[in-house]
């Protein structure tokens, strides 16, 4: 039971979760689990692991609001999603609060003291991808401890430690492994075993966990259990400091006791914009997800985009071109704000974007020039996630955090128990070096002391008419931005229920590589080869993203959980 702070309790009757297969209306106070779209009268929190949506759906149900919900879900993804769900991370989180206002607080990793622009060189000077993604020295210091704590402190009503508690509960006790963290968690058994205590925490004795078995994980417990007593001292101070700095120490990595300490999540002004009115609240810089959203949702809005119609070459060609220009202007500009002067008012303004639709040829793809920058040219993986709560007032928080790559580093701190960060590879890798496939070289998002390094990730609120239609977002690196992009316009263009507005097939251009990328069935092959026909390079890729959303229904009101399809794993809870 949660204790509210200045608040009288109310007890909930206990009710036993019910894991449904289809879509399902639950009576009120009895909490719901569903893989599947969920309607809730109340309140309703959706993420990657059905024991993570019921942490935070408990803490509605006890009188929590939705950002206390979303602390417990996030330590408790922390545990039962190890890929993405982080201690050792960071990530952004957007509010909407009943009265329309917003918020965001910027959790984002930062680089250690010691760090500058030539860090990732080998000792030849040349760029090095295994420093920069794939060492102590791609560890960025830890931030979403210290953002769920400055959530709290704003935001939070209820006690910290019965936040932190359950999560506390699922890596001392142990939870189910599912097939999909079975398989995923087997995939990398062999990177594990370069750091001790990742191998001995992510299998038996080197054997691989199969689905239907506990996962315990005791050191994680201690780790969360001095965060539950100590807040963020428990993890920026003491023991769990100490354990970080000799880690980084054995490894060759920089971050110290000092960087923890200094560590402070900030909170910043939402990027806010309006597509055919609908508005948008997303997260600003050193997230450049809100701003390009904005940017390309603006573009779009001069389209009659319901009429060219989903999946249509015509609709696909419009899209691409707008993220093509979006892409170009998040390389040359977006960084972290502490340290950079960032267009983000003209960037997403109407009068640009008008702009850039008269540089916007019907029928005929644009070039990418490489003359001014170049972009890395690897496709991203999901491994970050995204969760989403509304609670009863209407209090709604977006989420998204991330390790970077799947399981970060791979660097488990021993006696600690949690994985690091692997995200100094989101800071441009050399300064200058700008090959067609290569990094981008601009000095906006090298490497400095204490600076945030470049996020995709776009927790995105929409609303209109003041009151609360949707919270989306997604992993996915780059393809993240397009994935809620197309959230957006699948929501107001194309219509339908919630549950086809996120399955709906998805489609990523990032500028650079000049290609595009379809989910397989966005289009049929012939209007693929109309779309090829008019200069684009298509190809076909696997999944992009995975969107665990809340819709609110304009008729009822009542809240829409849809986990993303692509997920086995994802789930809604709500009562
Ligand atoms: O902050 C970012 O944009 C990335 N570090 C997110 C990474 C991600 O979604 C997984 N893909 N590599």
């Amino acid at each position: 039971m949660i204790r509210r702070r200045s608040f009288l309790v109310l007890t909930v009757l206990s009710a036993a979760a019910a894991l449904s297969a289809g879509a399902c209306r639950q009576p009120a106070q009895e909490l719901a689990l569903a893989r599947d779209a969920m309607a809730s009268g109340s309140g309703m929190v959706v993420s990657a692991y059905p024991e993570a949506s019921r942490a935070g759906a408990e803490v509605l149900r006890a009188g929590g609001n939705a950002v206390d919900a979303a602390i417990a879900t996030g330590f408790a993804l922390a545990v039962t999603h190890p890929a993405a769900g982080n201690i050792g991370g960071g990530g952004f989180m957007v509010i909407r609060f009943p009265d329309g206002s917003a918020t965001a607080l910027d959790f984002r990793e930062k680089a250690p003291l010691r760090a500058h622009p030539e860090m990732f060189l080998d000792e030849d000077g040349e760029y090095s991808y295994q420093i920069h993604h794939r060492s102590h020295l791609a560890v960025g210091v830890p931030g979403t401890v210290a953002g769920f704590a400055l959530a709290h402190e704003k935001y939070g009503t209820a006690e910290w430690s019965d936040l932190v508690e359950p999560s506390v509960g699922l890596a001392r006790d142990g939870f189910v492994v599912s097939e999909r963290l079975a398989r995923s968690l087997a995939g990398r058994l062999e990177a594990f075993r370069s750091y001790p205590a990742s191998f001995a925490q992510f299998s038996k004795d080197g054997e691989p966990y199969a689905a239907g078995e506990t996962l315990v994980q005791a050191d994680l417990a201690g780790t969360l259990a001095r965060i539950r007593d100590e807040g963020r001292d428990g993890f920026y101070k003491g023991t769990t400091a100490r354990l970080v700095a000799e880690e980084m120490e054995r490894g060759g990595g920089w971050i110290t006791e000092e960087d923890m300490a200094r560590y402070e999540a900030r909170e910043r002004e939402p990027v806010r914009g309006s597509y055919r009115g609908y508005e948008v609240i997303s997260m600003p810089p050193p997230s450049s997800g809100g701003t390009a959203l904005v940017q390309m949702l603006n573009v779009l809005e001069g389209f009659d985009v319901a009429a060219m119609g989903a999946g249509s070459p015509e609709y696909a060609h419009h899209l691409i071109e707008a993220m093509r220009r979006a892409f170009r202007d998040r390389a040359m500009f977006l960084a972290d704000p502490d340290f950079e002067d960032i267009p983000v008012a003209r960037l997403t303004s109407k009068e640009y974007a008008d702009e850039i639709r008269a540089t916007i040829e019907a029928g005929a793809a644009s070039a990418s020039s490489t003359t001014d920058v170049t972009a890395p040219a690897e496709w991203e993986s999901s491994e970050t996630t995204h969760y989403s709560v509304v609670d009863a007032e209407g209090m709604a928080v977006s989420v998204t955090y991330t390790l970077e790559g799947g399981y970060g580093s791979y660097i488990t701190v021993p006696g600690a128990g949690f994985l690091l960060n692997n995200e100094m590879g989101d800071f441009n890798g050399r300064p200058g070096l700008t090959s067609e496939n290569g990094l981008i070289g601009t000095q906006a998002n090298l490497a400095r002391p204490e600076k945030r390094m470049l996020s995709s990730m776009t927790p995105t609120i929409v609303a209109r008419d003041g009151e609360l239609v949707a919270v989306i977002g997604s992993p996915g690196g780059r393809t993240i931005i397009n994935t809620v992009l197309q959230l957006v316009v699948n929501l107001v263009d194309f219509g339908g229920d919630p549950a086809s507005v996120v399955a709906a097939k998805r489609l990523h251009h990032q500028w650079l590589p000049n290609a595009v990328r379809m989910e397989e069935g966005f289009m049929s092959e012939a209007d693929a080869a109309l779309l090829g026909a008019m200069g684009h390079e298509v190809g076909w890729g696997r999944g992009q993203g995975i969107a665990h959303c809340i819709f609110v229904d304009s008729a009822t009101g009542e809240l829409v959980g849809v986990p993303d399809p692509r997920d086995s794993d994802g789930a809604a809870a709500g009562y």
